[in-house]
């Protein structure tokens, strides 16, 4: 395969990728757990500290004033970039975890009470999972699952049957990490939502890989973070409905938040500042809008197609190996760039040791699905995941590196 020529342009932009590993080019083939970041993103940074440091919605002075403007500006960049209605209907958060228990506190207290239920699913990150646990404890409401196929897919027709009227909220992710399987998203919320269940997509993984339309997929709540979107750590998203915005208390109290504060009580600001609670990260913002803008100029599409290209080329190379064990769809069609695999008879762990030994660095362990891992009927697994930056000969210098881990640990 051709090397697509996404990459020859993009690789210069992230300096990350110049360096070396163990005498090797780095490979950075770990981006499920976080992306790697372009120069104008390091430099959107430190232009905010230079320039703009202040605190938000606070000062009358000239640089208060133009931090709040970056803070509002980061809101509406991140409304267009997943096609929501307005910014008003954007949370910033400190990451999809963060999201996630948002919505598992504010929302779940006053709208869930005993015996009710709510659907994950088997493949669920534990940060869309154990929120829930927290929450459904709490209130005396039930967890249930939707299982996966052998292939890895969400068992949409189990899913249908689980749809009783006990069940008051899906959380499902749209990728999974650890299977790469893409879940049909539009789908699901249309079949929920005839049920009048709300549905909270996981996208943590999704947002950096396809477009992300939040309109379009019609979903309550989305919730995703600036790190693996080649943003900053410490910014986070959650995107919900008026509707559900108006259905949720607090989740945490602090200034910015309130109207009027009295001794006993308080009044609160409107959203989504009642949900926003403290300082906020301003300068992480101002880093996300600059990733988000920096990514809408390659592409989301091209991101995709390149991703996918990639991952046609490992399943090919992969059906040469057969003691290579593969987790999640063998087709590339409804799977996105993340891919998990056991070398059989080695340990994930001296997988990713020997390959760090070359340069490359990839993940091994539960990747915080151990439902998931359990299900499999493994305690572990080497995951390989995909950005924008990786090209073919990485993938290749992958394989290469598994013929040591063969020599290594496997008997003759
Ligand atoms: C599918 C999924 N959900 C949630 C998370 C949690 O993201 P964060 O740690 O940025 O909050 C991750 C991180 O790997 C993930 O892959």
């Amino acid at each position: 395969m051709q090397n697509h020529p996404l990459t020859s342009k993009v690789r210069e932009d992230f300096p990350i990728l110049k360096r070396e590993i163990n005498g090797y080019p780095l490979a950075f083939l770990d981006n499920a757990a976080t992306t790697q970041k372009p120069q104008c993103v390091i430099d959107a940074l430190v232009r905010f500290y230079e320039n703009y440091n202040c605190n938000v919605s606070r000062g009358v002075y000239t640089l208060a004033e133009e931090a709040t403007g970056i803070y509002e500006e980061g809101r509406k960049t991140v409304a267009k970039f997943i096609g929501a209605e307005s910014c008003g209907n954007i949370i910033f958060t400190r990451g999809t975890t963060e999201s996630i228990n948002l919505v598992a506190s504010a929302w779940s207290q006053p709208n869930l009470k005993a015996g009710d239920r709510i659907i994950v699913t088997e493949m669920e990150h534990h940060s869309n999972l154990v929120p829930w646990q927290l929450a459904a404890q709490s209130s005396g409401v039930e967890l249930i699952f939707c299982p996966i196929t052998p292939e890895g897919r969400l068992d949409l027709e189990v899913l249908e049957e689980l749809l009783t009227d006990s069940v008051k909220l899906l959380a499902v992710t749209a990728v999974s990490n650890v299977l790469g399987t893409a879940n049909p998203i539009a789908k699901i919320v249309e079949k929920v939502h005839e049920r009048d269940v709300p549905v909270l997509v996981d996208a943590a993984q999704a947002v950096a890989r396809m477009p992300i339309d939040v309109s379009e997929w019609d979903c309550d709540f989305l919730a995703f973070s600036g790190h693996k979107v080649y943003g900053p750590t410490g910014i986070g998203v959650l995107y919900a409905k008026n509707e559900r915005l108006d259905e949720m208390r607090p989740y945490q109290g602090g200034g910015g938040m309130i109207r009027q504060v009295g001794q006993q009580s308080s009044t609160w600001a409107d959203v989504p500042q009642k949900f926003e609670a403290g300082t906020p990260p301003v300068a992480e913002v101002f880093g996300l809008m600059s990733a988000l803008e920096y990514i809408s100029n390659v592409g989301m599409l091209e991101i995709k197609k390149h991703e996918q290209d990639l991952m046609t080329h490992t399943l090919e190379k992969l059906q040469e190996f057969t003691d290579l064990e593969l987790y999640g769809p063998a087709d590339s069609t409804d799977r996105s760039g993340v891919l998990s695999f056991n070398l059989r008879e080695v340990h994930p762990h001296d997988v990713a040791q020997v390959l760090d030994e070359n340069g490359i660095a990839v993940r091994a362990g539960h990747h915080c699905t151990q439902i998931l891992h359990e299900r499999l009927g493994i305690a572990a697994s080497v995951r390989m995941s995909f950005g924008l930056y990786n090209e073919v000969p990485e993938i290749d210098r992958l394989f290469s590196a598994l013929e040591q881990v063969r020599k290594f640990f496997i008997l003759p």
